[in-house]
């Protein structure tokens, strides 16, 4: 009997603990690994559980209402429209800490452009009537790139002044379709696009389609045509590797004074900013500096830092992260300092969890600022200090 009783007592005791322990266990992700752990409660609203794990925070500002200029991140009509808890979250930390969204590749030629004088903008009507809802503008990307071409096109077998004539009605179609859009007090949804992405190869023109069937000015008679299509829309050139190659830097810095000096309609630049933890150093606030002195909006469009670039880590290591965070930090705190109030188009980050990032290679890449259950990384803090103003140097 009394064995029994202990038994009892004891098997009572093992539940407890048991059930104790799954509340008060770290709630640490497997940074970098894939987890479909996901955490609803875990947002960037002060609630966090303290996990323990070095590598995240209890963030209690939003990005949007630290910064004074929209702060974006990207999306996809069929995560938009999910309802998965996966979903949710996410469209909650969207909501909570965003203002602006940009399509990954929904908004991109090869899924828009699809056959001769055809077009298909149903995932993009998804995206702008998501940002009508929930109060979203956003940044059409990316019209012309060269990786982004519908098989259909690559293989055209038209004269050149056909494609070119392609090219021109699909230019002026798609840009002409989203500037309907408009929100409840008459103003656009769509209120910029990158024209062109990736023009430029280093300080050469990249040998593209468009620049073999259309000649190296093609880029050109895209803005022209965007320009055509909307008055008032904001056109970008867009191009990665702005702050780390001066060469690459300075054919921008000239192709925007021969736009300038021609009469091409351009009105900003998007710096795309996919950084490593520990590059660039200080050519960023140089190459920040340099765009802004064109005085044209300046939008940091891509925003990623890889912190594992060489493969030389399997883990996420402390001084990695602390490295990723301060990275972060310095994107915020140069733009935030030095381009001028009315040049500030926005920062937009390339993703939301490691997962999700277009660099993840399965679990050795750990770019964004929230980790695979969404909970918000101490990379978010860096960009959050320097939204704030506060010098990481
Ligand atoms: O949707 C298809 C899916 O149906 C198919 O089964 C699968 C098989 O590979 O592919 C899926 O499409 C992929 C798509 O991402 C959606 O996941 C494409 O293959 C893949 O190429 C595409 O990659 C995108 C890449 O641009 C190329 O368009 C990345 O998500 C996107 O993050 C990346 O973004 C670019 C910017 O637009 C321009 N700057 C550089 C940046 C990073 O490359």
């Amino acid at each position: 009997m009394n064995v029994l009783r202990t038994l009892t007592v004891l098997f009572f005791i093992m539940f407890l603990g048991c059930s104790s322990s799954g509340d008060d266990a770290p709630q640490g992700p497997i940074v970098g690994g894939p987890s479909d752990d996901i955490d609803p409660g875990s947002t960037d609203d002060g609630s966090n559980p303290d996990s323990g794990d070095p590598f995240l925070y209890n963030a209690t500002q939003d990005l949007k209402d630290v910064a004074d200029f929209p702060i974006g991140n990207i999306v996809s009509a069929s995560k938009l429209a999910s309802t998965s808890t996966e979903n949710e979250t996410f469209k909650g930390i969207l909501n909570a800490e965003y203002n602006s969204i940009t399509a990954e590749n929904d908004m991109k030629m090869a899924n828009m452009f699809t056959g001769q004088d055809t077009y298909d903008f149903s995932d993009g009507d998804a995206i702008v009537a998501y940002a009508k809802e929930n109060g979203f503008r956003v940044h059409g990307h990316a019209l012309i790139w060269h990786q982004s071409i519908p098989n259909w096109l690559n293989s055209f077998a038209g004269t050149d002044e056909e494609f070119e004539a392609q090219i021109e009605g699909y230019v002026k179609a798609t840009v002409a379709h989203f500037a309907e859009a408009k929100d409840t007090g008459g103003n656009p949804i769509v209120t910029s696009w990158d024209v062109v992405n990736e023009y430029f190869d280093g300080s050469s023109v990249r040998s593209t389609l468009f620049s073999q069937r259309m000649g190296n000015d093609y880029h050109k008679k895209v803005f022209q045509w965007a320009r055509e299509a909307d008055p008032d829309v904001k056109l970008f050139y867009n191009d990665y590797n702005i702050a780390g190659e001066v060469g690459k830097r300075n054919a921008i810095i000239g192709m925007v004074n021969d736009f300038q000096t021609n009469g091409i309609p351009i009105d900003g630049i998007g710096m795309q900013m996919h950084l490593n933890h520990d590059w660039p150093t200080s050519d960023l606030p140089t190459a920040i500096q340099d765009i802004s002195d064109t005085g044209l909006l300046v939008h940091v469009s891509e925003l990623d830092v890889k912190v594992n670039y060489g493969d030389d880590i399997t883990e996420l290591t402390e001084e990695r992260a602390a490295a990723q965070e301060v990275q972060f930090q310095r994107v915020g705190y140069y733009y935030t300092t030095i381009v001028p109030a009315a040049q500030q188009y926005g920062l937009t980050l390339w993703g939301f969890r490691d997962r999700d990032s277009w660099l993840y290679d399965g679990g050795s890449e750990w770019p964004l600022l929230y980790d695979n259950d969404f909970d918000t990384k101490i990379a978010h803090r860096g960009l959050v200090a320097g939204l704030n103003g506060e010098n990481p140097e």
